[in-house]
């Protein structure tokens, strides 16, 4: 966290963000009871009605409420980017799953603010914060330097002190997942912690981190929308996002390693083993396979 937790009523951008979000998630609700028919926006890559519908209706009362202000969007939305403040919106993180109506995914809003004249790809701070569940009800807030909120009540990141005794989560991207390295880091922590969880929404990963249900959180390839809300929700909750090498995060990283900052230096010499091809644990010759499974009498 960044500063003292204030009091709710001091909040400036994040009341009116999270009554959008819960009309988001109500729009989800009333889609997921009725289904929706699904399209393909790459190989598996899918995009619902409701992903656009969503965005749409985030748009216009984002518009409503902050008129100055640049909303950026993943179904396609790139209002007033030039703006001081600029809204990164994912109307419906978890789209696979909503698809198959398995329920985990949520909405996700962060609000960045830009110097006059920063340079289009140079990176602002992040001030504030919204990602709504509305299955479960659960709305994570923050605001930069007041600290991070689960449903109005203060969050913090957990006090797990190694990888050993952590719950970790990942996420495999729905383009070219057949290209993806992840599957030899979810091998490798997997082997190496309480477990890897593969829950299929990053902003609701991100918030776990954040509310101390996962120790970290990491991922190849997202796109801002998917970050910039978790992100902050962490920071303000105690701890620390970087990229795979321990250096500072940017938007743009698309490498994404969170956790509870206790672990983050052992998490990222891992990565930088893993990647140096150190210590990792050799996959089974199909003799070795064939041993172990006669062995158990299988
Ligand atoms: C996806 C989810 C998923 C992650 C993918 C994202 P979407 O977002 O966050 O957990 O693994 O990389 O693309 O497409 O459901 O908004
Ligand atoms: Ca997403
Ligand atoms: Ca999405």
């Amino acid at each position: 966290m960044t500063g003292a937790v204030g009091t709710e009523q001091d909040l400036v951008w994040v009341p009116k963000a999270a009554e959008i979000a819960r009309e988001a998630g109500a729009r989800l609700r009333e889609f997921l009871a009725q289904g929706v028919e699904t399209e393909y926006k790459g190989d598996v890559d899918l995009v619902t009605v409701a992903d656009r519908t969503v965005e749409k209706l985030i748009r216009e009362r984002l518009a409503e409420a902050f008129p100055e202000h640049g909303v950026y969007g993943e179904e396609g939305t790139r209002d007033r980017m030039e703006g001081e403040f600029r809204w990164y919106v994912d109307p419906l993180d978890g789209t696979t799953n909503f698809a198959h109506g398995f329920p985990q995914f949520c909405t996700s809003l962060g609000l960045e603010q830009r110097a006059a004249g920063l340079a289009p790809d140079r990176d602002g701070t992040l001030v504030a914060a919204v990602i709504y569940d509305p299955l479960r009800d659960e709305l994570f807030t923050a605001e930069r330097g007041r600290g991070a909120r689960l449903n109005g009540k203060p969050m913090h990141v957990s006090r797990i002190p190694e990888l050993a005794e952590a719950l970790l989560a990942t996420g495999f991207p729905s383009r070219k997942r057949h290209a993806s390295p992840n599957v030899h880091f979810y091998n490798e922590f997997t082997l190496r912690s309480h477990g890897v969880r593969r829950a299929g929404s990053a902003a609701l990963d991100l918030a776990y981190v954040a509310c101390g249900r996962l120790e970290a959180f990491w991922e190849f390839n997202l796109n801002p929308w998917d970050t910039a809300a978790g992100i902050l929700l962490v920071e303000e909750a105690g701890g620390r996002v970087t990229d795979f090498a321990g250096s500072h995060f940017r938007l743009d990283s698309r490498e994404i390693l969170a956790s509870n900052g206790l672990i983050q230096t052992e998490l990222v010499d891992m990565f930088q083993n893993m990647f140096a091809g150190r210590g990792l644990t050799p996959i089974p010759t199909p003799q070795e396979f064939a041993e172990r499974r006669a062995a158990k009498g299988r």
